[in-house]
């Protein structure tokens, strides 16, 4: 099971968007990889919708969607069929059908405590370079929350442009945390900066 700061394990599927390698498709691009544990249920539903929805956003942020389940790609084409028929929402994005669990399994999206045939909702964020840089687990009678989602991805790349970390409930537009100093000298020339400090080790400052 992959771990932040491990290379996001390589693999091939079939999805609906026809046979993908995953480390082609994360070439030059964030991605948020995705479980769910059925199609045709009504919180994946809800959530399969929300990513649907935020496609322009996922786009201006260099970010490729993938889903997954332990689904045929027959069941997964009749379920985005349905879902664009009933409320005009189609996922674009590729769903894997990992129906022998492979993935499922590299993945640590099958937890057998809670099923042995379903995955959990799982959320890979993987960047540019392969390597995974958040996690989150969700069970399944819990729908994820999209905001959290769209956060920690821009809390990400900001953290990256900037060499910076994000405090508690960070929003694009707060001040984030600045390294704390590493000599005597820096400490210094922090003691004399605009910086907002609380203390020498926890300061501020806008983007
Ligand atoms: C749902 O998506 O509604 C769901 C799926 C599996 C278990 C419980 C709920």
């Amino acid at each position: 099971m992959p771990r932040i700061g491990d290379e996001a394990p390589d693999f091939e599927a079939v999805t609906t968007t026809g046979k993908l390698k995953f480390s082609d498709y994360n070439k030059g691009s964030w991605v948020v990889f995705f479980s769910h544990p059925a199609d045709f249920t009504p919180v994946c539903t809800t959530e399969m919708s929300g990513f649907a929805k935020e496609k322009e956003f996922f786009a201006a942020h260099n970010t490729k969607l993938m889903g997954l389940s332990i689904d045929s790609i027959h069941s997964h084409i009749a379920w985005v069929n349905a879902v664009q028929e009933k409320t005009g929402v189609l996922f674009e994005f590729p769903i894997v059908a990992d129906i022998d669990m492979s993935v499922s399994k590299l993945y640590g999206m099958l937890q057998p405590g809670e099923s042995e045939t379903a995955a959990v909702r799982a959320v890979f964020i993987i960047d540019p370079k392969g390597k995974v840089r958040l996690l989150m687990y969700y069970p399944p009678n819990v729908g994820r929350n999209m905001a959290e989602i769209k956060r920690a991805l821009i809390a990400l790349q900001t953290s990256d442009e900037n060499k910076c970390a994000m405090p508690l409930d960070w929003q694009p537009g707060d001040k984030v945390i600045v390294p704390a100093p590493k000599t005597i000298e820096a400490l210094a020339e922090r003691k004399n900066s605009d910086l907002e400090m609380v203390d020498w080790y926890l300061a501020k400052r806008a983007l």
